[in-house]
């Protein structure tokens, strides 16, 4: 069964419906993220300004996996990069719990496309990275191999990243992510350059970490099945300046199959939205 909700641009919007997942999450596990009215404009040398975030008005409730999906370069990446804190809002605010959130934070964890692991460090190193930046490694090392083993890389703790396959490299950027305990994990497309099998090998893998975990997931993806096999809710933005075109409940229950008749008729009303959503883009040129 799929209920959709509007965006929640409205003060009146409804809380979400949690799913049985996310219901069993302990506050402190994770965190609700609230951003409210954020408007972002990146300065040009010799353009005018771009305007790339409108009034985002968003809550992502703790424990939720939520995906962002939208046309490329319509500020999903921006987005995430403000709520981990390596940008600010030019208006309005975002919240982690009832802290504004003002830069980086161990309790917000970011996972790119590309794992960016330290080439010249060992896996485990990479992985202890966050523990000694923190100056906690001594007291917290013990928990290392927990993480190991939660992204299925024991045995590789002397490998160097150059060792490992893309999607080992990526379990590696993510349990690097993890071993902060976050209360919120960002994902940026972590899974688009690696092949259909392992993409979603890693889709079960990410999956089953938030589930034994429990914090918030905010995953951008612009692979629709992906966002529906995932996902509690779909963010889906519209194209530069993004506004929330709508938020979308997946009400189907885990594990999901892609050929299910509520998964595919979803599919196909969110890739109505997103050609409407990409069209109002204006292209400087013709096709
Ligand atoms: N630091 C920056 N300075 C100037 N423009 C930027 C910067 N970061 C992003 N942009 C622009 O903002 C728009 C949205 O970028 P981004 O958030 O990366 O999009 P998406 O992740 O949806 O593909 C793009 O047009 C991009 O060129
Ligand atoms: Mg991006």
């Amino acid at each position: 069964m799929v209920v959709k909700s509007k965006g929640l641009n409205s003060k009146t919007a409804k809380l979400p419906v949690l799913s049985k997942e996310a219901q069993n999450r302990s506050e402190q596990k994770a965190g609700t993220i609230r951003i409210r009215a954020v408007h972002k404009t990146f300065p040009q040398f010799d353009a005018p300004d771009i305007p790339v975030l409108v009034d985002i008005n968003l809550e992502f409730r703790a424990g939720e996996f939520i995906a962002l999906i939208g046309p490329s370069g319509c500020g999903k990446s921006t987005l995430l990069r403000l709520i981990a804190g390596l940008a600010l809002p030019d208006q309005g605010s975002l919240n982690l719990d009832d802290k504004e959130i003002h830069g980086p934070g161990y309790e917000r964890g970011l996972v790119f496309q590309d794992p960016t692991l330290f080439p010249w460090k060992t896996v485990y190193e990479n992985i202890a990275f966050g523990l000694r930046a923190r100056r906690v490694y001594q007291k917290e090392k013990n928990t290392i191999p927990e993480f190991f083993k939660l992204v299925g890389l024991e045995g590789f703790e002397k490998s160097y990243p150059h060792h490992l396959s893309g999607g080992m490299a990526q379990r590696a950027a993510l349990a690097r992510a993890l071993v902060n305990k976050p209360k919120v994990l960002l994902l940026d497309e972590p899974l688009g350059a690696l092949d259909a099998f392992t993409r979603m090998n890693m889709q079960d893998e990410i999956l089953k970490i938030w589930e034994h975990r429990g914090m918030t997931t905010v995953m951008v993806t612009h692979d629709v099945d992906e966002a529906i096999y995932m996902a509690d809710r779909i963010v889906v933005m519209s194209s530069r300046p993004a506004k929330i075109e709508q938020v979308i409940q997946v009400g189907i229950g885990r594990p999901r199959q892609r050929g299910d008749p509520d998964f595919l008729d979803l599919r196909a009303k969110i890739l109505q939205i997103l050609h409407f959503a990409g069209t109002k883009q204006e292209l400087p040129y013709y096709l």
